[in-house]
């Protein structure tokens, strides 16, 4: 009796946040610094990167190819926001040289911060289940789209208690095409490193020869 009491109590005070089966959806919180390797098994591409994310600023950066390549996402810059990027090129005449393109947001297509992590408010707590010894949280989502049926999964941890921000271990993108029924795609990503602060550094693009003829 006393655990059923506990659990309306629960739900009555949570009335702000979104209860799934007694659990509120898993939240990363509005900052965060995380590193991923993103894994492609039927082209054996393992695609390691670090992101950082800060959406009461409006900015997010990632780096990719062994931290060679720097992408920063600034809504707040310009009128509607930039890209930068820095990257190594090689042309006819220069071999890995450091590039630094940028290109400005329109009121078309505004530029706007992208997260490292998937927005969890279309998924449902399916599961706990180990992964790699940790008991997580299992969260799912499946969609259709004529014979494309895509199923994402995401494995969590509270490390602070239920209601606390999640910490990400590990997300899976499940492609089945249900006529030839066949997978057809899939894809994961191993997160490690979740914090959820970050250097506010971070997210400046340092000085350097500005193109602005990006592609
Ligand atoms: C974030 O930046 C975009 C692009 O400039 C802008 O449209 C949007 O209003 C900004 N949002 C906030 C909360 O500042
Ligand atoms: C982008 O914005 C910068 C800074 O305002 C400006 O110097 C540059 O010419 C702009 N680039 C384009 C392609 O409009």
């Amino acid at each position: 009796m006393w655990l059923l009491l506990a659990g309306i109590v629960l739900l009555v005070c949570d009335a702000d946040a979104t209860p799934v089966g007694g659990r509120t959806v898993p939240d990363f919180g509005k900052m965060y610094h995380v590193k991923g390797i993103l894994s492609l098994p039927r082209t054996e591409i393992k695609e390691p990167f670090e992101a950082w994310y800060d959406l009461e600023g409006n900015r997010s950066r990632i780096d990719y190819r062994n931290g060679k390549v720097h992408t920063y996402l600034i809504g707040n810059d310009l009128d509607y926001g930039a890209i930068y990027k820095i990257t190594p090129v090689t042309t006819e005449t220069e071999i890995q040289a450091t590039k630094f393109f940028q290109l400005n947001g329109t009121k078309e297509n505004p530029i706007r911060p992208q997260a490292a992590l998937p927005d969890l408010q279309d998924f449902e707590f399916e599961k706990m289940e180990n992964y790699e010894g940790v008991l997580c949280e299992v969260w799912k989502k499946v969609t259709q789209a004529g014979h494309k049926k895509n199923t994402y999964r995401l494995w969590v941890t509270r490390p602070e208690g239920i209601d606390s921000p999640a910490t990400p271990h590990r997300f899976e993108m499940v492609g089945y095409n249900t006529l030839l029924e066949s997978h057809n795609d899939k894809y994961t990503i191993d997160y490690s490193d979740f914090s959820p602060q970050t250097e506010s550094d971070i997210f400046i693009p340092p000085g350097g020869n500005w193109k602005t003829n990006i592609q």
